[in-house]
């Protein structure tokens, strides 16, 4: 049972014991909690809890792909490791939409997680040589239940608050995403 103003991040976190997506901000800044909701990135601390009902919710523990994860270790894609989870959800998502996608494309996408480590470089590296083993994938996260056809691609429609997604690092409509 839901609790009345749970959050999706408390409710994966505290409830559930599903510990990867981070707190971070809890404002929608920061990117360390997002998880796919119905098939696209949205930030769980944003979200209502009841919003996920009957949706397919994917965090980073569901997230089976050793290419993005041993590509991380391999570009130099993190040190404390604090964003990372919320990075290889998104990243994930972004290879969803576009499975070849130019640097400037990761660039905006990735601008709604902040990493304050790297630099960003190495994350950049590496969803950029994980891609073409990661879109194959496709096939198998349609299989698991991406209940709406309309965001299938990562999209956001107006309806969203988080600002995550397709978009998001080309204006965030939340105005959440910081500058780096
Ligand atoms: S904890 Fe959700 S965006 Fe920072
Ligand atoms: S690796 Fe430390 S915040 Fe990103």
């Amino acid at each position: 049972m839901v609790h009345p103003g749970e959050t999706l991040l408390e409710m994966l976190r505290e409830r559930l014991g599903l510990l990867g997506a981070k707190r971070g901000c809890e404002n929608g800044d920061c990117g360390a909690c997002t998880v796919l909701l119905g098939g696209r990135p949205v930030k769980a601390c944003l979200v209502p809890a009841v919003e996920a009902d009957g949706a397919v919710v994917l965090t980073v523990e569901g997230l089976r792909d050793e290419r993005l994860r041993q590509a991380f270790l391999e570009q130099g894609g993190f040190q404390c490791g604090f964003c990372t989870a919320g990075f290889l959800v998104n990243a994930f998502a972004l290879l969803q939409a576009h499975p070849d996608p130019g640097d400037e494309e990761i660039r905006l996408w990735l601008e709604a997680n902040l990493c304050r480590c790297t630099g960003y470089e190495g994350i950049e590296r590496a969803v950029r040589s994980a891609a073409p083993g990661v879109a194959s994938l496709k096939i198998e996260v349609a299989e698991r239940g991406i209940e709406d056809e309309e965001h299938a691609d990562g999209s956001l429609d107006g309806a969203c608050r988080c600002g995550m997604g397709r978009g998001a690092g080309r204006g965030d409509p939340g105005g959440r995403a910081a500058s780096r």
